[in-house]
């Protein structure tokens, strides 16, 4: 039985930093695809005027419209405007939810999107329910699905007084993205690489999601949640599980979330010597921030995985604010090959490069013969890279699989316990936060969590051109 489709999209937080950047453009690309015929209504606190209202929304079209490079849809927002309305009222008034539901105008089936902080997921589901709009309805909430495990657990049982599961959609924008959906393809779809996708083969991983700019303009959000919170349970543990789970069930690619599951409960849950966070110099200055504030702008972890593919291979993550650019890549290091040629260390053998962002490409490291007498090489980069052609944005792919019920691409309940579970011990057991300048790597610290003569590898902010 196909599900059926969503007949409004409500979505709550409309006048925040998250609706401004990525909600408004995937609505505007929706419509303009002709995927979104239904109401769309903002809920937010602001007293805002329909106009008003309208005019954030053009202003937040023209902005991502330009740096896209790409001319404004005047047809498309015109489309957009005469479906979008706006509901300005406090999440704990009644009222709010009662005004709401006169504005949803008997919708059967509406999506309601929580583009909010976790601590208000409750009450607005709480609000949503006693007005009587949850019949039907289904849920989108945005990450980070609670503070913690505990915490994580009790909105799950809060939602499922509330929704069943199959109504409930845990977002996560990593998972729209053609580059990391891409790395469970590139494993399970080339014959080279299952065998050689285990301990035996590979010496680490490492991944660095690094950004270039810091959290202006977000402080009050940013302050209460931290690196560990806004990006590493979620996004980067996401890739990590792409790149390590076992192979989905047979046709069905997408259906991974049991063998997901199964890795975050394999992961060994992170202890003080496997954490070093780091805050940038400036950071206690921004609007909304807390002038005593120790809440990491910089996270590194070293994970290990315990199975038997897994043995033995550190996994290092690391995320920042204000480092010196906006890059994020996977890099798998192989060991070295035995005997032959003694010159060779990882990881100057071989590697693959994976750039999630900005830019995306697949990079092998291979040895090649030098020129001359002796048997010495060096390393060369084989270099697959691809240019989607109009991919479709995370947020405009994922609001539409939503309404249409589809959660392939969705965190389970048991999924997002099993990750908050890896990074809870680097939550409770308050390390430091070491302090580091912007424009640097984070604190030196952060090598210590490596072995031996490893080091991160760090990326480019533009992809190298082949050579
Ligand atoms: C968001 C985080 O989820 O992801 C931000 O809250 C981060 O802090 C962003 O900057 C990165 O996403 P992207 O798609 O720009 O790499």
């Amino acid at each position: 039985m196909t599900a059926q489709h969503s007949d409004a999209l409500v979505f709550f937080g409309a006048t925040g930093d998250l609706a401004y950047k990525k909600v408004f453009p995937a609505l505007l690309a929706m419509v303009a695809r002709d995927a979104l015929d239904v109401l769309i209504i903002g809920v937010a606190k602001s007293e805002l005027s329909q106009e008003e209202f309208v005019a954030r929304a053009r202003d937040s079209v023209t902005h991502a419209t330009k740096e896209a490079g790409a001319p404004f849809d005047e047809a498309a927002f015109a489309k957009l405007v005469q479906r979008l309305s706006y509901v300005a009222g406090d999440y704990n008034a009644k009222d709010t939810y009662e005004r709401l539901k006169r504005a949803l105008d008997g919708a059967k089936s509406p999506l309601f999107y929580l583009a909010i902080p976790p601590e208000l997921f409750e009450t607005v589901v709480g609000g949503l329910h006693d007005a009587g709009c949850v019949d039907g309805a289904r849920v989108v909430l945005e990450k980070p699905f609670g503070r913690d495990l505990a915490s994580a657990r009790k909105l799950n049982a809060t939602l499922h007084r509330v929704f069943p599961e199959t109504s409930i959609f845990r977002i996560d924008h990593y998972l729209g993205k053609e580059a990391v959906l891409n790395l469970l393809y590139f494993r399970f779809a080339n014959t080279f690489l299952p065998p050689i996708w285990n301990h035996d083969y590979i010496e680490s991983v490492q991944i660095t999601m690094a950004e270039s700019f810091g959290v202006e303009g977000r402080g009050a959000f940013y302050d209460g949640v931290g690196a560990i919170r806004d990006v590493m349970q979620n996004h980067l543990l996401q890739v990590i599980a792409l790149l390590t789970m076992e192979a989905p069930t047979p046709g069905r690619p997408m259906s991974s979330s049991d063998e997901k599951v199964r890795v975050f409960q394999a992961m060994r849950p992170v202890g003080p010597n496997d954490v070093v966070r780091g805050q940038y110099a400036g950071y206690r200055g921004t609007d909304g921030v807390k002038p005593d504030s120790d809440i990491e702008t910089f996270v590194a972890l070293r994970l290990f995985i315990d199975t038997p593919r897994w043995q033995g291979v550190p996994f290092y993550i690391r995320a920042g604010k204000k480092l010196p650019v906006t890059s994020t890549e996977v890099l798998v290091d192989l060991k070295a090959p035995k005997s032959v040629f003694d010159e060779i260390e990882p990881p100057e053998s071989n590697y693959f490069r994976f750039r999630l962002s900005p830019d995306v490409l697949i990079a092998e490291g291979a040895r090649v013969k030098t020129p001359g007498e002796t048997m010495r090489g060096e390393r060369v980069e084989l270099v697959a890279r691809y240019h989607p052609v109009r991919a479709k944005a995370p947020y405009e792919r994922l609001l539409g699989d939503a309404m249409r019920g589809d959660n392939a691409l969705f965190i389970s309940d048991e999924a997002v316990e099993a990750a908050w579970s890896v990074v809870d011990g680097a939550l409770s057991h308050e390390t430091p936060v070491i302090p580091y300048q912007p424009g640097t790597w984070g604190p030196d610290e952060a090598n210590g969590i490596m072995r031996g003569a490893e080091a991160w590898h760090e990326p480019l902010a533009e992809a190298s051109e082949p050579s």
